[in-house]
């Protein structure tokens, strides 16, 4: 039998989704279960969530939102293997033999790490300083060799494939480098036209939970200029245009056109962002219209994973039982990976 490559890819447990973590992540991991040559294992990354100030109560709700959005928006329990990192505490072991290979000093020179500092200067914890440790712990578990992620976690995959190789070099384990697996959604920007769309950025988001009124309603909020001139180099053209591909690492430009042209071809296609693009030079964008029309677009997407996620919600055993056998079969791989690592360390 032909090995499968792994996938393994989580979010952290704060809450239901927003476009940005559907577009980011979600849509990957659908694409990656549905392809025959996969292993997927999707989690929700509730220790993740606790690296941060956060509220004890609402942890477990946050937790089981995310399980239901996953399979709303269609994740087959059939086809990957659903969990909570939490119950798998291999990870947790894991992480703390990885934490021995690698520097504080590497640590705390990430972005990540800076920026969440900067955000809760009052609350940084231990935790926060192994949180990328933790993540290469959960992908390494299961020697995953592709991960549905955005790319504000590019840093963190780096971490892991360093861990990877320092740890087949010095235990001679078989660890994987295991590289971003990116979609057409690998960066979803905010409403505001500042940065990506965000949980913590109030105004930047469109929840996968929102009626058609609603999008409509933050869509009318996304700041546009006249809507004729000249198109800068990379001021909101397609990546296409710009450089001849998907493989554009910087989104340059910003702004609130840039966003909904982003959008539109995330959810229209390219060819009426490239429309949009020619009115922009000739005839003028008005976009009242572009705004009506893209909500209805978003809102088509969003509908069916609504349903699902309603259907779901009367049926709390169902999600119980995708938990429970997620974490029967995580477990499996996940502890033979701790064993042979402990082994090769030198642990009895
Ligand atoms: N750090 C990721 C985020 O904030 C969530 C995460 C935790 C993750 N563990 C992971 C993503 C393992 C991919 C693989 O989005």
């Amino acid at each position: 039998m032909m090995t499968k490559k792994r996938v393994l890819s989580g979010i952290r447990a704060t809450g239901r989704l927003h476009l940005g973590n559907y577009l980011g992540a979600v849509r990957g991991m659908l694409a990656l279960q549905s392809d025959p040559e996969y292993e997927t294992f999707y989690m929700v990354a509730d220790l993740h969530a606790i690296t941060t100030p956060y509220d004890k109560k609402a942890l477990k709700q946050n937790t089981l939102d995310v399980v239901m959005d996953y399979l709303a928006a269609g994740l087959d329990p059939e086809k990957s293997v659903v969990f909570i990192q939490s119950h798998v505490s291999e990870h947790t072991e894991l992480a703390n033999l990885f934490s021995t290979i690698i520097s504080v000093a590497r640590m705390s020179h990430l972005p990540t790490y800076k920026e969440k500092v900067k955000q809760f200067p009052k609350n940084v914890s231990m935790a926060l300083l192994n949180y990328p440790v933790l993540m290469a712990a959960d992908i390494l578990a299961y020697k995953a060799d592709a991960v549905p992620v955005g790319d504000d976690q590019l840093p963190h995959l780096e971490v892991t494939r360093e861990i990877a190789r320092k740890m087949n070099e010095k235990y001679g384990l078989d660890f994987p480098e295991p590289e971003q697996f990116r979609t057409s959604g690998f960066y979803v920007p905010s409403l505001t036209g500042e940065g990506k769309m965000a949980k913590t950025v109030e105004g930047s988001f469109i929840n996968l939970s929102d009626d058609l009124q609603t999008i409509e309603k933050r869509l009318s909020k996304v700041p546009t200029d006249s809507g004729k001139g000249h198109i800068k180099k990379g001021h909101f053209l397609s990546h296409e245009a710009v450089a001849g591909g998907s493989q554009v690492k910087n989104i340059a430009g910003s702004g609130g056109v840039k966003t909904l042209m982003e959008l539109t071809e995330l959810f229209e296609g390219l060819d009426k962002r490239k429309e949009h693009e020619k009115q922009y030079t000739s005839t003028g964008i008005r976009y009242n219209k572009l705004k009506e029309k893209l909500a209805k677009a978003i809102y088509k997407e969003l509908q069916p994973i609504q349903k699902k996620r309603a259907i779901l919600e009367k049926d709390p055993s169902f999600v119980n039982r995708v938990l429970k056998e997620g974490r029967k079969k995580a477990q499996s791989v996940a502890k033979g990976t701790l064993a042979e690592t402990k082994k090769a360390m030198g642990l009895v």
